[in-house]
């Protein structure tokens, strides 16, 4: 891989799931991760590490993306990978859900991702190959069943890579999304326990025939961060399956048979 060995990372939501994996990944060609989360103890595997430093707060507030690039800066001295991955989900209705819990998932899923932005761009000019990576989803290309206030704020995360990725390349800042399917992680884990037979269910809709895992969205993310990508910029790559090459219209497992007259 063309990587410069001393580049440093910056990851959110790194105590859990898709960004604690993405963090362990990118330590193959950066030499230090800055880890980002708000729950203290999701952050202990990395704490005996001194290739980590890690920053405990809200993506939601500008504080705590002020801090984390700080801490890049003073621990690392420079910054070149950020990977905006933090991200909450829980189900209402659209009539019922009190609107401040609705606003919640917007605050953390879509203005978390343009505040880390803003915060990280003075320093990522500085680098000589900086690179943004931000975590959407397969909910941020259409409907779910009462998951409106999430899709909508993963819908404006994929217009916000889009757009920011114009916006920045004149400073010669790629940004680019990943767009998660169904992965195992502790937040699709009630799923998998609560509701078993839709667990299974998401699984035969999926061309692959099962859930994914962490890590194969920290492959993906780590190549779109790295200089092998030097020329993909302002796109969001599909990491579900084969479930968005789909049309919607058959189930991936239906037997058609009819031959030619
Ligand atoms: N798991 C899936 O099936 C799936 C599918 C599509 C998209 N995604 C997206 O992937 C990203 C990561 O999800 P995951 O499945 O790894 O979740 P996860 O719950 O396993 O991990 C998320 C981490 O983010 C942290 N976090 C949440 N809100 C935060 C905040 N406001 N400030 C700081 N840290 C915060 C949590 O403490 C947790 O450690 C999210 O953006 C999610 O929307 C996940």
């Amino acid at each position: 891989m063309g990587s410069t060995p001393d580049r440093i990372a910056l990851v959110t939501g790194a105590g859990n799931g898709i960004g604690r994996a993405t963090a362990e990944r990118l330590t193959q060609d950066h030499a230090g991760v800055v880890l980002v989360d708000r729950d203290a103890e999701a952050l202990g595997w990395a704490t005996a590490d001194e290739r980590y430093v890690s920053v405990i707060g809200d993506v939601a507030t500008e504080e705590t993306n002020t801090a984390a690039v700080a801490a890049a800066l003073e621990k690392f001295g420079r910054l070149d990978t950020v990977v905006l991955n933090a991200g909450v989900s829980w189900t209402g209705s659209l009539e019922d859900m009190p609107l401040e819990e609705a606003r919640k998932i917007a605050d953390v899923d879509l203005w978390g991702v343009v505040i880390g932005t803003r915060a990280a761009v003075p320093a990522l000019k500085e680098s000589p190959a900086g690179s943004i990576v931000v975590t959407g989803s397969i909910s941020g290309t259409g409907a779910d069943p009462a998951m409106w206030t999430y899709n909508t704020a993963k819908a404006g995360v994929h217009g916000f890579v889009r757009t920011a990725s114009w916006d920045l390349a004149g400073h010669g800042i790629r940004v680019n999304g990943v767009a998660p399917g169904p992965i195992r992680t502790a937040l699709t884990g009630y799923i998998e326990t609560d509701a078993p037979e839709a667990y299974a269910a998401l699984a035969g809709a999926i061309p692959l025939g099962r859930w994914g895992e962490s890590e194969e969205l920290a492959s993906v993310i780590q190549f779109l961060a790295s200089p092998d990508a030097s020329f993909v910029t302002g796109v969001i790559v599909p990491v579900d399956g084969g479930i968005a090459a789909g049309t919607g219209q058959f189930h991936p497992g239906t037997a058609l048979s009819r031959s030619a007259d």
